[in-house]
């Protein structure tokens, strides 16, 4: 019998009978730490799914693998290197979080330095970067940085010249600060960005557009070539992966934009899902049920998608924000030794808005033929301060959402009808601040490990971006040997 048989004979049961079966599913199902709440009694997780899943966990070696990651131990396989996040915001491997603790305390001296004037006139941060080197902050800035903005921050990461172009339009080049963000420093997009951006500032006479850049990366050496000078380089380790970079320098925009404080809050929001992770039993574990959840759909019922809405404006770079972090960790075809996985593997996540997406997307939602797993994620306090009741029918709608998900509608017509018992999961914050989110990140990231641990892949690499960066670097010089469709589109845009 594989591991995976008792989960995969695990019956379909009816949302709504396993609420009328057992008096404390909402309880059972319920997990709450500071501020946040996790509602996953809407899904089809029961008892039972909870001892096959944790029968599972076991033969994975979860919880050794869980302290392997806390430990620095190289986790990360197939790059034969530690997975260093963590300690970015002070849990894991003493060596790792003092190395980390130097870096921030660098980062902070330069915010100060910044701040007191020392590079100049800066009204203006335009950090370039792309993929994990730009959702994370962008998400961090754009969350919490609405009322208290103390630099105009733009965050660019497209080659197209528009997106920079954009940015020109409102930018002082005398007020700019350049950040350039890439783990590597060697991105094209990210290296053809800022060379736009230092030509921008020379055109409009800068005097010494590089006394005007701050890196962060993990390649010093790499940044220090490019010729920003030593003191402005904000290294960060090279355990921390790009799409969980945002603890690290790469989180620059945040640190300066809403200030040290509340970047401190932030990791302390993300130290206490790092230890809630860590020692709160499996079964009562908001990470651990939540990828639980995720398996019985992708294994079990082959949903192939799930979809995150943000019912709260000030998270709308969330949905965004999670494609990078599920699928590049979780979109992977072998195990960790190399052997085909056999079987489905991360969901392809999507999502979106609320209200918005409920008037575009949801009918596929309620009838389409598709299961879909819905994560809605709301805020109680609200973010507006409007007279009119925005935020009571924001949340209603959510709640409601759910509701008619899990219950359906029966009618005369089928046109009409909603056959309901499709699953949803809530996660409700008291508040949206530094902390909260933190912690929300944090939930999001661990939850990516224990699918990833349980499947038996290796969340932390990337090598299926590979392929197509070096075939546009080949185009790019002239050459690569492509097929007959793709060389008629190079010559047909005159690129050849
Ligand atoms: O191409 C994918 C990727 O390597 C991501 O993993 C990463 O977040 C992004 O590119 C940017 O990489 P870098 O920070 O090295 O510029």
């Amino acid at each position: 019998m594989s591991d995976w048989s008792a989960i995969e004979a695990l019956p379909s049961p009816k949302l709504v009978e396993l609420f009328e079966q057992d008096p404390d599913r909402l309880a059972r199902f319920c997990v709450d730490l500071s501020g946040l709440h996790f509602d996953f009694s809407k899904t089809h997780l029961t008892a039972d799914a909870v001892a096959a899943f944790l029968a599972l966990a076991d033969a994975r070696g979860l919880a050794a693998r869980r302290d392997a990651l806390f430990a620095g131990e190289h986790v990360n396989v197939t790059e034969d290197r530690p997975v260093t996040h963590t300690e970015e915001r002070g849990e894991g491997n003493a060596e790792d979080i003092a190395v980390a603790r130097r870096f921030h305390e660098r980062e902070r001296a330069l915010i100060d330095a910044i701040e007191a004037g020392a590079l100049g006139p800066v009204r203006h941060i335009l950090h370039v970067g792309i993929g994990g080197s730009a959702l994370g902050p962008n998400l961090l800035v754009d969350a919490l940085g609405r009322d208290d903005r103390r630099y105009d921050v733009a965050i660019v990461s497209n080659i197209d010249g528009v997106a920079l172009e954009d940015v020109f339009a409102r930018f002082d080049p005398a007020a700019t600060l350049l950040v350039v963000a890439s783990k590597t420093f060697t991105t094209t997009e990210t290296m053809t960005n800022a060379a736009s951006v230092l030509a921008w500032m020379t055109e409009h006479g800068v005097d010494d557009p590089y006394g005007r850049v701050i890196a962060l990366t993990a390649a010093m050496d790499k940044a220090i070539e490019w010729g920003v000078d030593e003191t402005r380089v904000l290294p960060f380790a090279e355990g921390v992966g790009g799409r969980y970079s945002l603890w690290s320098s790469i989180g620059f925009p945040a640190a300066i934009g809403l200030g040290w404080d509340r970047f401190e809050e932030l990791l302390e929001g993300a130290a206490e899902m790092d230890r809630h992770f860590r020692l709160t039993p499996l079964d009562r574990n908001a990470p651990v049920l939540a990828a639980f959840a995720d398996l019985y759909y992708t294994q079990v019922r082959k949903a192939e998608t799930r979809a995150p809405f943000a019912y709260d404006e000030r998270l709308r770079l969330l949905p965004p924000y999670l494609q990078q972090l599920e699928m590049e960790s979780n979109g992977k075809g072998v195990t960790l030794d190399g052997r085909p996985v056999g079987r489905p593997t991360a969901a392809i996540a999507w999502g979106g808005v609320g209200t918005d997406a409920q008037h575009a997307v949801f009918q596929l939602l309620h009838q389409g033929t598709h299961l879909v797993p819905v994560e809605f994620i709301a805020v109680i306090e609200a973010g507006d301060t409007l007279a009119e009741d925005h935020h009571r029918q924001l949340l209603l709608n959510a709640f409601a959402q759910g509701a008619a998900l899990m219950k359906g509608k029966q009618a005369d017509d089928p046109a009409r009808s909603y056959e309901g018992n499709r699953p949803s999961s809530t996660i409700l914050l008291d508040r949206l601040d530094a902390r909260t989110l933190g912690a929300l990140i944090a939930f999001y990231e661990h939850r990516v490990f224990v699918n990833g641990t349980l499947l038996q892949i290796n969340s932390f690499d990337q090598f299926g971006v590979e392929l197509g960066k070096e075939m546009a670097k080949a185009a790019a010089k002239g050459g690569g040997d492509f097929d007959p469709s793709t060389t008629d589109l190079i010559r047909r845009a005159g690129l050849n």
